[in-house]
């Protein structure tokens, strides 16, 4: 029995398509312009249908027609006629669209199927370049100087990533396989306007989120042409979702549909699939299972699923330890260690021992790695991997973005480390829920990270949302960036044991000490909170006292922000309600107007000690570096 479906277009129309479509493919709807032809789709924007019904009602009814999983149909093939160029536009990735336009994200690739005299495409950054400059550009008109142009001819082939910005240009048609979505940012439309006089509606501030601002790197990984019985096949691209080959059909080639679907798209030449007659421009769906047989002489595309994850490694640099994780492109982490930080030790060993840390583990998993995130205490200079000044490892201008460059041979991303628990936190954790969150890390110092209404604020020069360096005491404790009386001199992880060892030096007989196996220098964040459910009154002191400061500092956050949740962050949550139950009551007394009206969550952060490992892995993945 033949299984393999013949599928038919959906057609669009957009003020850039023209005619080709028409005369390659003979695809044709009445209407003169035709500008994309959606071949293979169960988008429920432009569905195809095979039989009587659609694609997407055929895998509701077979889903093992996908993958043996029957995982959700996870591509859209078009074909593309740009008679004028397209706007310059980025998609997001899937983590992005997913929260934000409960879509998919869209990595594309594009194979060139004509381009005339001069055609070319826009494909991401020349250079460097920083979120300020794309902006200015944007605003006044002159962005495509920043975009690298490439001149295309029949055959090529590009893998565009999420996050690259990309148009294409006037003259090209196209083969475009990418995920199943409908999602772009515009950025800029050439000031042209629609059928009824209006300029198109742009998305430059979600776009300017999500954008890679590092220059091109073309990873598109085509191979050669190899021969095989009935043909030439070549690798096009590999990522994550799709495999794309094209077959150059001479004779009889056979196939068995072995990893997932396969979707046959014939851009030329004629021929017979298990003995159905195809002619150019007709698309068929294989299932999952399925074998199939091609004869005749014809360029055909053979795509199925892709396999090729990618990975990423988010370090946490801590004054005390440098935690670091190996996170897959599907948000995984797949392996994590820490090591102490030294960090009274030259920055360049530092620095070495973090490479080593991601070799080390990268080894473990038995991955590559893409590129490296990481979140470091102090005041940061993201666009050129500066820190810039850190107190709690005593850094000033130390340039770890390009001493780790160097040493790993990879892109990296620098951010404060607190910011990246938030963004952790906010795609992958507690976050998720809410619109506004503060995140407290409380650590070697106090952190905090900043999200407005699903937007990061880290304030000028990202030097802002420094949270621990907000009074809580005129003429009080030493705070370690110089000033008395910080938020972070009371409540951070070190403030608490400096008051756990105060307390055993005046209370000889407390169960802290033989917690602490009558060494002071043992004690750690948790001696006063085991010592406490002991019933040592000592202890409880201690604890009455840390969540008083951090009441305090917490009820301030709220009066200035009144975000949906306080997230905490760092070893102390792991004292759960303990920890939270009266610091609720505290803030619940003492917010401004009480909490009756717009109540604001305290939680711990989801990720726990884990959030600023995921948001450094999100800044690498997403190569944002903001300014
Ligand atoms: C630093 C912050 C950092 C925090 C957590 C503070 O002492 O000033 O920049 O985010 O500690 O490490």
């Amino acid at each position: 029995m033949n299984n393999i479906l013949k599928l038919t277009p959906s057609l669009k129309d957009y003020i850039w398509g023209g005619t080709r479509l028409k005369e390659l493919f003979g695809r044709d709807n009445g209407d003169k312009r035709i500008s994309e032809s959606w071949e293979v789709s169960v988008h429920p924007d432009g569905l195809c249908g095979c039989g009587s019904g659609t694609l997407s009602d055929y895998l509701a009814e077979n889903p093992q027609a996908v993958d043996r999983e029957g995982k959700p149909f996870p591509i859209l093939i078009k074909y593309i006629d740009a008679k004028q160029n397209l706007s310059v536009q980025v998609h997001p990735d899937d983590v992005y669209a997913r929260k934000t336009e409960n879509d998919n994200g869209k990595t594309e690739m594009w194979y060139i199927l004509c381009a005339d005299e001069g055609a070319g495409i826009y494909c991401g950054f020349k250079r460097d370049t920083s979120r300020g400059e794309f902006l200015e550009k944007v605003e006044n008109g002159t962005v495509e100087e920043l975009l690298n142009f490439i001149p295309v001819k029949r055959g090529d082939c590009f893998l565009i990533e999420a996050g690259t910005v990309h148009a294409i240009g006037a003259g090209c048609v196209i083969c475009e396989v990418q995920e199943s979505s409908n999602v772009t940012y515009r950025v800029y439309d050439y000031l042209r306007k629609d059928a009824d006089g209006n300029f198109r509606t742009l998305h430059v501030d979600k776009a300017a989120e999500i954008i890679n601002y590092r220059a091109y790197s073309d990873r598109t990984g085509s191979g050669k042409s190899v021969h095989c019985g009935g043909g030439a096949v070549r690798l096009l691209t590999e990522c994550e979702y799709f495999r794309c080959r094209e077959l150059l059909l001479s004779g009889e080639y056979s196939e068995r549909a072995e990893r997932s679907f396969v979707a046959l798209n014939v851009l030329e030449g004629k021929g017979e699939v298990n003995g159905m007659k195809f002619r150019n421009g007709d698309s068929f769906f294989v299932p999952c299972g399925e074998s199939f047989v091609l004869k005749g002489k014809a360029k055909i595309m053979i795509t199925d699923e892709g396999r090729a994850e990618k990975y990423y490694a988010g370090i946490d640099l801590g004054g005390t330890f440098i935690k670091c994780g190996i996170v897959s492109s599907k948000g995984e982490l797949i392996v994590k260690d820490q090591i102490p930080t030294g960090s009274q030790r030259p920055y360049g060993l530092i620095a070495e021992d973090m490479a080593s840390l991601v070799g080390r583990l990268a080894k473990r998993a038995g991955v590559k790695v893409e590129a490296v995130g990481v979140g470091s205490p102090g005041i940061i200079d993201s666009q050129n991997g500066v820190v810039v000044y850190s107190n709690n490892i005593a850094w000033k201008n130390v340039p770890l973005g390009k001493e780790l460059e160097k040493l790993l041979q990879m892109p990296v991303f620098l951010t404060n480390d607190a910011n990246a628990a938030a963004l952790g936190e906010s795609y992958a954790g507690a976050g998720k829920e809410y619109n506004s969150i503060v995140l407290v890390t409380l650590g070697t110092g106090v952190g905090g990270g900043i999200v407005l209404s699903g937007k990061q604020y880290e304030g000028g020069g990202s030097a802002g949302a420094e949270i621990g360096h907000t009074l809580l005491r005129i003429n009080g404790e030493k705070c370690t960036c110089g000033r008395r009386g910080c938020f972070e001199a009371y409540a951070s992880a070190t403030a608490l044991i400096r008051q756990t060892k105060r307390e055993m030096e005046k209370y000889p007989e407390s169960a802290m000490w033989s917690i602490c196996k009558n060494d002071a220098e043992n004690a750690d964040g948790k001696t006063p909170f085991d010592a406490m459910r002991t019933g040592d009154q000592a202890a409880k002191k201690v604890v009455k006292n840390y969540i008083r400061y951090l009441g305090e500092g917490i009820t301030d956050l709220c009066n200035v922000f009144r975000p949906d949740a306080v997230l905490l962050g760092g070893g102390i949550c792991a004292e759960g309600e303990t920890l939270l139950k009266p610091l609720r009551k505290f803030v619940k007394k003492n917010i401004f107007g009480g909490d009756g009206y717009a109540p604001v969550r305290i939680l711990a952060a989801t990720l726990g000690n884990d959030a600023g490992i995921y948001g450094a892995v999100r800044l690498a993945m997403c190569g944002v570096n903001a300014d």
